[in-house]
């Protein structure tokens, strides 16, 4: 199913744009005016995990002014993964077609949306990627830069899949496609988590499609990437590959029909 050109996709539907939250006050109110304004029909969704610095509140305030903003208040902080997981259910049960992934911090552009939205006219999954001809990514220090190629390039290997940037946070599914992903399975915590869905979205034999963005570094708050983040999407993405290997060999070992001819 990986090849478009024999299928048809449906319309898109309302869209709702998830913005995890993790002490993001100097953050949220700019990203969300620039989402509004960008793509003024589509709905935000908040999903903050409690925030120190009182993140929740500020968007409770701008909610109370717009009834396109939402709000998902979650107990503490439990990840990225576990805060998507979470909109994306909110957002399934309340009929949204289109389901995207931006960060708070302005590293994903909303004004870039609506060319991921176009993009998802003829794909399941579009992947805002800064690995591809286009894409790139500004004032990000060269370690920094080293460790999101590396992790898609050793994720690629491993996975055995096409994409360039497997760990990119900005995307936009189709509601179908979340749904064909098992989601109820996935227990990525951190960052492995975009990996996690792009690796199960590959395997179910969605069309995924690549657009180029532009990354911009945050200037305000601080990144949440931590060793722990780096470690588990090391032992997870080891883990999935060495899992699909195994299977591989397992299965042409023994063939459905009858013993292999030499
Ligand atoms: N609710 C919630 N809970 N939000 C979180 C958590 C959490 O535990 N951890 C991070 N976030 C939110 C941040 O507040 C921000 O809006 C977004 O998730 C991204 O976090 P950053 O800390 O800014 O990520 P980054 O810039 O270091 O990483 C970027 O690159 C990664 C690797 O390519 C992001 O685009 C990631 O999505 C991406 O995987
Ligand atoms: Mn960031």
């Amino acid at each position: 199913m990986s090849d478009a050109g024999e299928r048809t996709f449906g319309p898109l539907g309302r869209a709702l744009v998830i913005i995890p939250t993790y002490n993001e006050a100097e953050n949220i109110g700019p990203i969300i005016a620039r989402v509004r304004e960008a793509v003024p029909e589509a709905h935000v969704l908040v999903a903050d995990d409690n925030s120190p610095d009182g993140t929740g509140k500020i968007a409770d305030e701008i909610a109370i002014g717009d009834d396109h903003v939402k709000v998902l208040h979650r107990k503490g902080k439990e990840g990225l993964g576990a805060a998507y997981l979470a909109g994306f259910r909110w957002g399934i049960e309340r009929d949204y077609g289109v389901l995207v992934e931006m960060d708070a911090d302005g590293s994903h552009q909303p004004e870039e949306l609506p060319r991921l939205l176009t993009a998802l006219k003829g794909a399941d999954l579009v992947i805002g990627s800064r690995w591809v001809p286009g894409g790139r990514v500004v004032n990000w220090p060269k370690s920094r830069q080293f460790i999101s190629r590396g992790g898609s390039t050793y994720s690629r290997l491993m996975l055995g899949v096409r994409l360039r940037d497997l760990t990119a946070g900005y995307r936009a599914f189709r509601r179908e496609t979340l749904l064909g992903l098992g989601l109820d399975q996935v227990d990525s915590q951190g960052y492995c988590f975009q990996v996690d869905l792009a690796w199960r979205a590959v395997k179910a034999g969605f069309h995924v499609v690549e657009v180029p963005v532009t990354f911009i570094e945050r200037e305000l708050g601080d990144s949440k990437m931590s060793r722990e983040i780096v470690v588990e999407a090391l032992w997870r993405v080891t883990s999935w590959g060495v899992n699909a290997r195994v299977s591989r060999l397992l299965g042409a070992a023994s063939p459905p029909d009858g013993p292999r001819r030499g």
